[in-house]
Order: structure tokens, then C-alpha cells, then sequence
């Protein structure tokens, strides 16, 4: 889960309480620490692409009840260790959004000051942390560790190796034996890749200005959605969410005008969570109906909340998810549906396109965290193939190519040959910090590849008569963020 889901998740439990019917599991980056006789609480920050990077959560550990393999663990638990925390979300005696873990964290990055590094290596001996997991929070080879390990306490080379692996780990020039270990990109990735640039061709990536739309968000500020208005969250909401949510506005708006005005759209705000984009169309476009739906009741709670607060009758806050029946239906069963999305993580926006395809909606979805979701990959898998790798030939939408302007997705207007296997791999390339370029191409390559999956699925399967009119990827101006391309299809 990501770190601001976490927050949306606690904020509505009382003040010293825990929810410990279910856990969570976040990734995050420890940022300050303090220790007392029985207590240590340590402040954590979001670590996960695609998430609110200002986000914090305090982790609550209490020595007599914390588990003692994390316990044994709080020597290098310091700023900059960057762990996978699994726990019950709550909220601390003064309210803070707290996470008990009930675990030891996922070992992912240690501190790379060479002090720690020795400490991992001492918790490594006392067999608290296996050899492997001290390769991977320390960037090297398990070869590394074992030699390392072999080497007296003391000694002037182990210190200068530990050195060594402090400069690879920040990523400074260092002279040594030590080989660092970046993410691996295989040849095969690389001519996935090369395969899926090529059938995407016809999909280029427009970079649209921002600033078109200016939106009064007056009573509907996402600002006003939050219980707890941190530096860090009004930070985050003034740069990135508020002019998002503008830019989302105004490419709306353009969409619903190149629809037929009979009959008329209905939205469904697909993993609204707390309406932040929602309530700001159900003011905008008070004739049109909206629903939001979403997995998370807490956060659909404080949606309804506002929504009754603000005098909305246009909009419904309807809890589930996207992969259910019900919802399925009340989707395909709608007249003109527009399915939208913010930060539809993963497989979220695949099923987004599928259900969209089906029913014959048009659709404005924002993308964002390619690997994520991939179970809800098997909700499409049922309805249409990925390509001739899973099921023979399959010819190209001739609307998808008048649309575009070209003969279809691939130039040579073959089918497209990728396996779900690769489709999921693509959106981890997608993710690929170590490879930026090669993450920006996968970004690129996988969503054109989901319009022209759109594309066959509504042919195949969608409404009869309803065809693709247009259909673009476009760039959210940088500013607002590098990360989110975002598909516009309007179906007539
Ligand atoms: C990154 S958040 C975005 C929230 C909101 N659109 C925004 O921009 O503030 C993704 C949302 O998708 C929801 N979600 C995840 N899986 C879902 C599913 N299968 N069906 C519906 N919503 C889902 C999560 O609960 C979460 O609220």
C-alpha cells in the first residue's frame, strides 16, 4: 500500500486506537528517530514511486510486545534505511497517523554510512540477517558479504572495503574489489521493449501546457478533504494535486463536448477514493450524474461526508471494487458511461480500459505505479487476449487506426504478439529506477499498447455501433509530475 493510502486509511480511527483487524504493508524511508526506556518511535517516509514523497508515518515499536526479530533489528534502524514495514495503521495518544509493525520490516536499503554497514554485518553474523539479505541492502554481491564476513573486526581492510561500499551505494566513483549490483535489465527486457516501441509507433505521447483550466476550488479544495493539514500535505497538495485535478477538469470537459449530447454521460470516478477529483466535477457539471467507487470505506466515508456537507445530489460513493460484479454491471448496464481515474494504479487502469472497452465508455485516465494490481490483470485476461501469443491471430481495429491517422497500432498492421507475462514485465520495466530511460520508454510502449488493446476489445466486444473516435496519451506538463501519462479515448 502506499504511504498516503496508509494515511487516508488511519485518519478517521479515534486517537490512540489501532485497527488491528487487517495489516498493511508499506514501503518507506526512516527519516528521525527517538528512543525512550520502553518505546521507540520512528518517523517514516514514503519510499514508493508514484506516492505523495512527502508523506510520513510514525512507527510505534514497544520493546516488551514488538516482535523480537525486529527488535533485534532497531541497531540500524536509522535515517536512510528504507524497509518494507508491515503492521496494524492507528493513531498514536496525540493523534499522529502511527504503524505498529508486527513484524520485521523487508530488508530493502541499509544506512550507507560505513558505521552501519559494520552493524549489519554484526547482525548478520549473530545470524539476525541472513548473508543474501545483507547483499541486497548493501548493494554488492553475497560473494561480497561472505568475504567481508571472514575478515577480523578490526581490521584496517574490512574498514576500507565497508568504505568501498558506502561510496557504490551513493552511487560515488570508488576504486576496489567490491562490484555494485544495480537492477538487472536483461536482453530479453531489452528486446521486449524494443518489440513493444515498435507495435506502439502509432501512439505518440503528446506533452500538453498546463494552466488552461483555472478551477475556484473554493469549497471543494482536496485541501478541505483532509483531517490533518501537515506543512508536507498543503505542500503537496499546492504543487502537484491542485493543478492535476485542473488539468483533469478542463481534458474532461473537452471529451464530454466531442460526445453525442443524447444520452447523457454518466461518471464513474474509478478508485476516487476521498472525491478529491470527483466532488470537484460533481460541482463543475452539477447536470451530470457521478459515482465514485473505490475498496477503501474509510476514504469513501469521508467522500460522502463532504459531498453531504456541500449540498451534492449528483454524486454517489459506492464501496467495492472495479472487479466485482455488481459494479461491473451497473458500468456495462449504463447508457453512455465515462469512466475516469486518478493515479489508477497498475492493473487498476487495465481493468479500468477493459470494463471501459465493454461497455463502451469513453475514458480520461490518469496512469501511475506500472507494477501494481497485477492480480486485476486476470479480471481483463477472461474478456479479451492480450495478443496472438496467447490466442492466434488477431486483426487490427481499422477505427483505432482512421482514428490515429495510421494503418493501426503496428505499422506492419500484424497482430500484436504479447503474452500477459510480458505485459505485466513491461509495467516492472515501467518502474525501473536504476534504468530511467528505458522506464520512460516501457511507460510509453505499455499505455499505447493498452489503447490498442482498447481498441480490439471494443470492436470485439463492446456495444454495437459504438466506435473509437480519438484516442491520445498525453503528458501531465512536467511540473505537475514526470511520472503519469494519461489516456483519453472519447467512443461514440
Ligand atoms: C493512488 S490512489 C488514488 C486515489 C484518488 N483517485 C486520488 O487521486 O486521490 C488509488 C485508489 O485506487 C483504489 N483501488 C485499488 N484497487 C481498486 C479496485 N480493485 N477497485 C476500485 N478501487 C481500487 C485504492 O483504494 C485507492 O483509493
Amino acid at each position: 500500500m502506499r504511504l498516503c493510502e496508509a494515511r487516508q486509511q488511519a485518519e478517521h480511527l479515534p486517537p490512540n486506537s489501532f485497527d488491528e483487524s487487517h495489516r498493511v504493508d508499506i514501503v518507506g524511508k526512516v527519516v528521525s528517530r527517538r528512543d525512550h526506556a520502553q518505546v521507540t518511535f520512528i518517523k517514516i517516509q514514503s519510499h514508493e514511486e508514484g506516492d505523495d514523497p512527502d508523506a510520513t508515518v510514525q512507527l510505534l515499536i514497544l520493546k516488551k510486545t514488538a516482535p523480537p526479530a525486529l527488535v533485534a533489528l532497531l541497531p540500524i534502524l536509522h535515517p536512510e534505511f528504507i524497509g518494507r514495514w508491515t503492521g496494524h495503521l492507528g493513531r498514536s495518544k496525540t493523534g499522529e497517523i502511527s504503524l505498529q509493525p508486527t513484524a520485521p520490516p523487508e530488508l530493502l536499503r541499509s544506512p550507507t554510512d560505513p558505521a552501519y554497514l559494520a552493524k549489519v554485518l554484526e547482525l548478520t553474523a549473530q545470524a539476525n540477517i541472513t548473508p543474501v539479505q545483507a547483499a541486497d541492502m548493501m548493494d554488492c554481491a553475497l560473494e561480497d558479504i561472505i568475504r567481508l564476513l571472514e575478515m577480523p573486526l578490526e581490521s584496517p581492510a574490512r574498514r576500507r572495503e565497508l568504505v568501498i561500499v558506502s561510496h557504490l551505494m551513493q552511487g560515488l566513483p570508488a576504486r576496489g574489489l567490491i562490484r555494485a549490483r544495480i537492477q538487472k535489465l536483461g536482453l530479453h527486457d531489452r528486446m521486449l521493449l524494443e518489440r513493444a516501441q515498435r507495435a506502439a509507433a502509432g501512439y505518440p505521447v503528446r506533452l500538453l501546457p498546463g494552466g488552461g483550466e483555472t478551477v475556484d476550488f473554493g469549497a471543494v479544495d482536496p485541501l478541505l478533504n483532509l483531517p490533518e493539514q501537515s506543512g508536507d500535505r498543503v505542500n503537496y497538495i499546492d504543487s502537484k494535486k491542485r493543478p492535476q485535478i485542473a488539468w483533469m477538469l478542463g481534458q474532461l470537459k473537452d471529451l464530454l463536448a466531442s460526445l453525442p449530447p443524447t444520452p447523457p454521460p454518466h461518471l464513474f470516478d474509478i478508485g476516487g477514493g476521498r472525491g478529491d477529483l470527483a466532488l470537484v466535477i460533481a460541482t463543475s457539471l452539477p447536470q451530470l450524474a457521478m459515482t465514485v467507487v473505490d475498496t477503501n470505506e474509510p476514504s469513501l466515508a469521508a467522500g460522502r461526508a463532504r459531498a453531504v456537507q456541500l449540498g451534492l445530489g449528483n454524486i454517489e460513493f459506492v464501496s467495492g471494487s472495479l472487479a466485482d460484479p455488481p459494479v461491473q454491471q451497473s458500468i456495462l448496464g449504463c447508457a453512455r458511461p465515462v469512466m475516469v481515474g486518478l493515479h489508477a494504479c497498475g492493473g487498476l487502469s487495465d481493468l479500468i480500459l477493459d470494463t471501459a472497452a465493454r461497455a463502451g465508455a469513453s475514458v480520461l485516465l490518469c496512469t501511475c505505479c506500472f507494477a501494481s494490481h497485477p492480480d486485476l490483470l486476470d479480471g481483463c485476461l477472461h474478456q479479451e487476449p492480450w495478443g496472438s501469443a496467447d490466442t492466434g491471430d488477431c486483426p487490427p481495429n481499422p477505427e483505432v487506426g482512421a482514428a490515429l491517422g495510421t494503418q493501426g497500432p503496428d505499422p506492419a498492421g500484424s497482430p500484436i504478439p504479447f503474452s500477459r507475462a510480458e505485459w505485466a514485465r513491461l509495467g516492472q520495466l515501467a518502474e525501473m529506477a536504476d534504468h530511467p530511460e528505458e522506464a520512460h520508454r516501457a511507460m510509453g510502449a505499455l499505455n499505447a499498447l493498452r489503447l490498442a488493446r482498447f481498441g480490439r476489445c471494443l470492436a470485439r466486444r463492446g456495444p454495437a455501433g459504438r466506435t473509437m473516435a480519438a484516442c491520445e496519451i498525453l503528458a501531465f506538463p512536467l511540473e505537475y509530475s514526470p511520472r503519469n501519462l494519461v489516456l483519453r479515448v472519447a467512443v461514440r
